[in-house]
């Protein structure tokens, strides 16, 4: 039997979710959707990072919510030094892309920007992982693209094709989005990963993780507790946390 190529997610815990190897599948494309706050960025930065770090992936994130300057001074707050893997080694460790400043008109100093299509964003993704030859790719948020091509037909055939482009360089991809439940995204992305969180009855909040699909791995299929730390995404594979008390 073929064994399917995996990898070191780089978060702590996640890869205890996955079947008897124990590590998270390659070349796939990942939807990571969740409400506000629930830690897509984090999650996928972290990914990123640690996968520059400590696996010699090399990664690209293109961020269409916020500005990456904002994301590099957010992510110090974990020790994280993103302007450091950018800069202090070549080919680069992660490549930052502004997909933020011309959705919203503002002007940018940054190497690598996109028009805010999907058109433009495939020409320079494939720049930037010949250059690089990355093979972590995080696109922060779909939703973000999602309400700027509006026609859903089209938002599932650009998913696929992007899947298709990236998988067959053996690039793992995640793909944030907000939690619209059954939203065409879902569909069409290989594996869905669901960040989440409860109010307890003492009125504190816990963060849950599910593996709700991933194409032809065995994953465990229940909610975990996870927290973020000064030191980024922590998942407690043996905290199954049920939702009884929310009834
Ligand atoms: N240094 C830190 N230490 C601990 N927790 C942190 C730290 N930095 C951020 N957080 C937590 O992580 C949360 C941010 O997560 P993140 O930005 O990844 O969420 P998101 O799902 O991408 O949100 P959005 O939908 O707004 O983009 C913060 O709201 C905060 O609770
Ligand atoms: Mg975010």
């Amino acid at each position: 039997m073929a064994t399917m190529a995996t990898i070191k997610s780089g978060i702590p815990g996640l890869d205890d979710l996955f079947g008897e190897k124990k590590e998270f599948p390659k070349g796939r494309q990942v939807l990571i959707s969740g409400p506000p706050g629930s830690g897509k960025t984090v999650f996928g930065l972290q990914f990123l990072i640690n996968g520059a770090l400590h696996s010699d992936e090399p990664g690209i994130f293109i961020s269409f919510d916020d500005l990456p300057r904002h994301i590099r001074t957010d992510m110090l707050s974990f020790g994280w030094n993103v302007r450091q893997l950018e800069e202090e080694f070549n080919p680069p460790l992660i490549t930052m892309v502004d997909g933020f400043s011309a959705r919203v008109g503002l002007s940018t100093d940054e190497k690598f920007t996109i028009r805010a299509n999907l058109d433009s964003l495939l020409i320079v993704l494939t720049e930037i992982l010949e250059e690089t030859g990355a093979t972590r790719v995080c696109i922060d948020s779909l939703s973000t693209l999602s309400t700027i091509i509006k026609d859903p037909a089209q938002v599932r055939k650009e998913i696929l094709t992007m899947g298709a482009i990236l998988g067959e360089q053996g690039c793992t991809t995640f793909l944030t989005a907000e939690s619209l439940e059954g939203g065409v995204e879902e569909y069409s992305s290989q594996g869905l990963i669901r960040l989440s969180y409860d109010e307890l009855p003492t009125g504190e909040f816990r963060r849950s993780i599910l593996i709700q699909k991933m194409r032809g791995f065995a994953h465990d299929f229940s909610w975990k507790e996870f927290r973020i730390t000064s030191e980024g995404i922590k998942i407690f594979p043996e905290r199954t946390v049920g939702r009884v008390h929310l009834k």
